[in-house]
C-alpha cells in the first residue's frame, strides 16, 4: 500500500546572508568585493559584473563561508492513510520546515519526498502547486484569514486556484465546508466578527474544501486558550475519523495526546517517533468538563 507520506533522507540547509555582512564589518570582506562601487550608472549588476570578471574571483565555491541553517539533517518519515500524527520539538527543531516541505510549499535541499506515491523531486513550481491543491490542507497558527473577508469567500478562495475545475459551485462547496466545521450560521461574518476558535475553524474548513487527503496544521492551537485547543482537536480527531490523514506541530504535550504518533524533532532530526498509549478524546475531555461562565463579549 502506499504512504501518503513517505520521506528519505531529507536535507534542508538554508544560506543565509549574515555571513557576508559579517565578514564586511570585521573587515575580512575583501576591500574591492563589495565595497567598491560600479561604473557610473551600471547598478548593482554592473558591480556584480566586474566582481564576477576579476581574476579569482569565482575561484572558491561561490558559498564558502556562508553561514549555513541545517534546518532537516536526513528526516525519513513514513506516515500511512489515516494517521494522526503530532510533531513536537523545541523552537527551531525544524518542524515548520519539515511541515513546509510536506506541504509542498518549500523544497528539500537533498532527499526524497514521495506524497500519495508521487516523487515531488524533479516537479515544476506549477506541478508543486497543482499537486498541493489536490492533496494538502493547510492550517496555520494564525489562521490566515483575510480580513473584510466573509467566511464563505475565504472557504471559496481555494477553489479559484483550482485549475482541475472538479467542483463547479464553489458557495455550495463552502457552505458545506462550512457546515462541517459547525459554521454553518457563521457564512457571512468577516474575521473580526469571529472568535479566534472560530476564526480557526474558517481556516480549516477553507482546507477542507479542495478535499485534501493531507491535512498539515503549524501549532494550530498556538492561538487559542485551552477550551478552545481542545475543541479544534475534537475536530481534527473528528475529521481523522473520517479518514483524514493529519500531521500537526504542537509545543504542547497535553494536546499531542490527541493524536495517535508522536514524532520528537531536535536539530532538524527525529530523535522519537512512538505511538500515544494514552490517547485521549478530546470530546469526552469537554464534555467532562464544564464550561467555565467567562466575561468575554461576544464575538459575533
Ligand atoms: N527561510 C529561512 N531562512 C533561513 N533560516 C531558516 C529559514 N526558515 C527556518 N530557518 C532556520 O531553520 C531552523 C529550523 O527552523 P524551523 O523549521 O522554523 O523550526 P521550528 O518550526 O521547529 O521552530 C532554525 O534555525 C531557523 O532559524
Ligand atoms: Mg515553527
Amino acid at each position: 500500500m502506499t504512504s501518503v507520506i513517505r520521506t528519505h533522507g531529507l536535507t534542508k540547509v538554508y544560506h543565509t546572508g549574515a555571513a557576508r555582512s559579517r565578514r564586511a564589518a570585521s573587515g575580512q570582506l575583501r576591500p574591492d568585493a563589495e565595497a567598491q562601487p560600479g561604473p557610473p550608472g551600471a547598478g548593482k549588476w554592473g558591480r556584480a559584473a566586474s566582481r564576477r570578471l576579476r581574476p579569482g574571483a569565482e575561484a572558491q565555491p561561490r558559498r564558502a563561508g556562508t553561514p549555513q541553517v541545517r534546518a532537516q539533517r536526513g528526516v525519513d518519515l513514513v506516515v500511512g492513510a489515516g494517521e494522526m500524527i503530532a510533531v513536537m520539538g523545541a523552537s527551531g527543531s525544524g518542524k515548520s520546515t519539515l511541515m513546509n516541505i510536506l506541504g509542498c510549499l518549500d523544497a528539500p535541499t537533498a532527499g526524497s519526498y514521495e506524497l500519495d506515491g508521487i516523487p515531488t523531486g524533479g516537479l515544476t513550481r506549477d506541478q508543486l502547486a497543482d499537486l498541493r491543491n489536490h492533496k494538502i490542507g493547510f492550517v496555520f497558527q494564525g489562521f490566515n484569514l483575510l480580513a473584510r473577508t466573509t467566511a464563505l469567500d475565504s472557504v471559496a478562495l481555494p477553489l479559484l486556484y483550482d485549475r482541475s475545475g472538479r467542483v463547479r459551485d464553489a458557495r455550495a462547496a463552502a457552505a458545506a465546508a462550512l457546515a462541517r466545521v459547525g459554521l454553518a450560521d457563521r457564512a457571512h461574518h468577516q474575521p473580526s466578527e469571529l472568535s479566534g476558535g472560530q476564526q480557526q475553524r474558517v481556516a480549516i474548513a477553507r482546507a477542507l474544501i479542495t478535499q485534501p487527503t493531507l491535512l498539515l496544521a503549524d501549532a494550530p492551537t498556538g492561538n487559542l486558550d485551552s477550551r478552545t485547543s481542545i475543541e479544534i482537536m475534537a475536530l481534527f480527531q473528528e475529521l481523522n475519523q473520517q479518514g483524514l490523514t493529519i500531521l500537526l506541530v504542537t509545543h504542547e504535550p497535553d494536546i499531542a495526546r490527541y493524536a495517535k504518533r508522536i514524532v520528537d524533532m531536535r536539530d532538524g532530526r527525529i530523535i522519537r517517533d512512538q505511538p500515544v498509549t494514552d490517547r485521549r478524546s478530546a470530546a469526552a475531555d469537554l464534555a467532562a468538563e464544564p464550561v467555565e461562565p467567562v466575561a468575554v463579549e461576544e464575538a459575533a
